[in-house]
């Protein structure tokens, strides 16, 4: 038999298994194991495509039985039973009790393609060309989204000219701060030089850009220019959403309703690929067939997305994930007091969160040391110096704890702590 070395046949593009190289086999809720009888508490999650966790009993459930009773799988955009649950789930749990009014679109099963599609509905609607996007935003890789995204290691992959964008400071980005006030003056004083565009795009949290998250001056400063200037506000909760920032979507912070917004990563609950862009009903301006796509209509992915919605009216997953977002926030404000000396900085919102270390180096040898001890997790950032923690929402709060006991012992064995200075006693 051909013995293929583990990567032989892979393309060089591959990029998680060269940080964690193991082989894995199976995992069980905040649990992944190797084949080597090894197992990890999962702070990676499918970079915040599992926020339920892995194989979620009650997920499972629902797809077995659909798959037991020859439920259809594939379908473009047909209407199936599974479909409609979804919606009409969407519908009752999260819509009407946050009083939103959106049409649904599934675009292609990846946030990437969501994001095309926000793209071009809002040059369509308002006949704009530029968008406005933000410094270490990450919106995907295929060509419109790569535009807006800001990282070069992306962008430097696309091979054309990345255009039609209006590259504007996130919150935080200048050291001297009123970012917000920069980004009003060149949208709306005639002589700034730059064209009124089509929409304003944003993740509320830039979770690969660095876990930089937007206050609330800066999210409200954003819609009030928007609408001064007739742009569409595009919130890509992609990352963000389904509950990572604590309520399901993480606009809900600011009191704000998007006119688009993108969802994908965990709406599926169970990592299947999913995706789909939420319109306001003006907006829907779509031709039929305009932005399609063959799987539009992953009819396991609708299946386990209905039932994850279940976790948003039971009271013990929302207290859970409740007493799991004041516990991080504790443990991150201990462990960033003992390592403020290293100058490391608090980042993210919810269970969104992490710390900038610095160095690259740093941050790679923290996550080196915490996977030797048994925690999985990502850095991120444009220097790829932050450490970024997405613990299953639903984490058991002892086992977060324990996670973050390891994330500890490995800062400590990496940042070495200032030596105690002895007082001579005369
Ligand atoms: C905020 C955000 N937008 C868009 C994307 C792209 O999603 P996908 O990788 O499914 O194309 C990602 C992926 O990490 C993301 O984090």
């Amino acid at each position: 038999m051909l013995n293929l070395s583990r990567y032989e046949l892979e393309s060089n593009v591959r990029t998680y298994s060269r940080d964690y190289p193991e082989i894995f086999s199976r995992a069980q809720h905040a649990f992944v194991y190797d084949t080597q009888g090894r197992h990890y508490i999962d702070f990676f999650c499918g970079a915040g495509a599992l926020n339920y966790g892995h194989n979620s009993p009650h997920l499972k459930r629902a797809l077995l039985e659909y798959i037991e009773r020859d439920g259809i799988v594939h379908s473009l955009d047909l209407y199936t039973e599974a479909r409609q649950e979804f919606l009409k789930r969407f519908r009752e749990m999260i819509l009407v009790p946050r009083h939103l009014d959106y049409r649904v679109q599934f675009t292609g099963p990846t946030g990437t393609n969501a994001i095309e599609a926000a793209l071009k509905l809002a040059r369509k609607v308002t006949g704009r060309r530029q968008v406005v996007a933000f410094t270490n935003a990450f919106h995907g890789v295929s060509l419109g989204a790569l535009a807006a995204t800001a990282l070069h290691h992306n962008r430097n992959a696309a091979g054309v000219q990345l255009d039609q964008i209006i590259r504007l400071p996130f919150d935080g980005f200048f050291d001297t701060g009123r970012e917000i006030d920069y980004v009003r003056s060149m949208l709306t004083t005639p002589g700034s030089g730059i064209d009124t565009p089509a929409a304003i795009l944003l993740e509320t949290v830039q979770g690969e850009g660095g876990l930089n998250a937007a206050s609330a001056e800066f999210i409200e400063g954003l819609f009030a220019v928007a609408r001064e200037i007739g742009a569409l506000v595009i919130i890509d909760e992609i990352q963000t959403g389904c509950g990572r920032t604590g309520p399901f979507f993480s606009f809900e912070h600011f009191g704000v309703v998007p006119d688009l917004v993108c969802l994908s990563k965990s709406i599926s609950g169970f990592g299947l690929p999913m995706a789909l862009l939420l319109i306001k009903p003006e907006y829907d301006q779509w031709k039929p067939g305009e932005h399609n796509g063959t799987f539009r209509g992953n009819n396991f992915a609708f299946v386990t997305a209905a039932a994850a919605l279940d976790f948003w009216e039971d009271s013990s997953f929302l207290d859970l994930l409740r007493a799991n977002v004041t516990q991080m926030r504790k443990r991150l404000d201990q462990i960033f007091d003992r390592f403020a000396f290293a100058n490391v900085v608090r980042k993210g919102r919810g269970l969104f969160a992490g710390f900038e270390i610095g160095e690259r180096t740093l941050a790679t040898e923290i996550r080196i040391e915490a996977f030797r001890q048994g925690l999985m997790f990502e850095t991120c950032g444009s220097a790829g110096s932050v450490l970024k923690f997405l613990p299953p929402l639903n984490i058991d709060t002892n086992l977060l704890d324990h996670g973050l006991d390891l994330v500890e012992q490995a800062m400590a064995s990496v940042l070495a702590e200032p030596a105690l200075v002895a007082v001579g006693t005369n």
